[in-house]
């Protein structure tokens, strides 16, 4: 079954990485979120796509430079004016939360976001949280820097990770399973119909990113992907039951 995920949250229609854009994820009936986390200077993991604050909030300078008590008084609601009074950068620890209060077991991609900046424990904090709210079933660990995930594995076998790459890398399902991970989530450029099946045959998922194409969305359908991120949840989640 191909899976939809809500790219940072429902990042089309609602401030990318805050609750109000998960919560519509979830509304809209996706079966998953993705989000992005760094860490705070007090290291604590906040939940926000870039190194910098300067394009999705009224901040400025690097997350790392900042607690986690100022970071979330700042105004996350970007382009969408009309959220200002209420999107803020979440904690992972509040969407963790809210996950496991959830009614929906809905699947959460925890994004470790360090590829630029090392971020020293961020593997073991983001763990230790997600095991505090029971989640291990229910969450993949995903990132750019694969020995990060190697490295999520020594920490706790039990969850998921998973591979994140944009290039055309070579039979990426034997390169994930030499890393232990589950599954690749490749930029969708690189993604044909040849990797989903071998993948398949070497039991790794396939979830590209990110698919906001309706042409790109029936063709990962028909496909048989084990899912997809997209900006638009609401859209795939029609197109699915179009051609179901
Ligand atoms: O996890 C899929 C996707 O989110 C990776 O790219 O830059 O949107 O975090 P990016
Ligand atoms: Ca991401």
């Amino acid at each position: 079954m191909t899976l939809i995920f809500g790219h940072r949250g429902a990042a089309g229609t609602r401030p990318e990485n805050t609750m109000i854009s998960f919560k519509e994820a979830i509304r809209l009936g996706a079966d998953g979120i993705e989000l992005d986390v760094h860490l705070s200077k007090d290291h604590i993991p906040v939940v926000i796509h870039d190194e910098t604050l300067d394009r999705t909030t009224n901040g400025s300078g690097f997350v790392k430079d900042y607690s986690a008590d100022e970071i979330v008084r700042l105004d996350a609601s970007w382009k969408f004016e009309e959220y200002k009074e209420e999107a803020r950068i979440p904690l992972l620890k509040e969407v963790l939360e809210w996950a496991s209060a959830s009614a929906e077991p809905f699947i959460i991609n925890i994004e470790l976001k360090n590829n630029m900046i090392e971020y020293s424990g961020l593997e073991e904090k983001v763990i230790n949280l997600v095991k505090q709210f029971e989640l291990d079933e229910r969450v993949i660990l995903s990132s750019f820097n694969h020995s990060s995930m190697v490295l999520a594995l020594k920490t706790e076998p039990r969850i998921e990770t998973a591979l994140l790459y944009t290039d055309g890398i070579y039979k990426p399902y034997d390169y994930a399973r030499r890393a232990g991970a589950r599954a690749i989530h490749p930029l969708m450029r690189t993604v044909k119909n040849e990797l989903i099946d071998l993948s398949r045959e070497n039991s790794i998922s396939v979830r590209p990113f990110t698919v906001n194409d309706e042409k790109e969305m029936h063709m990962l359908f028909e496909w048989e992907s084990d899912g997809f991120f997209t900006d638009y949840p609401g859209k795939a989640i029609e197109i699915k039951k179009s051609i179901k």
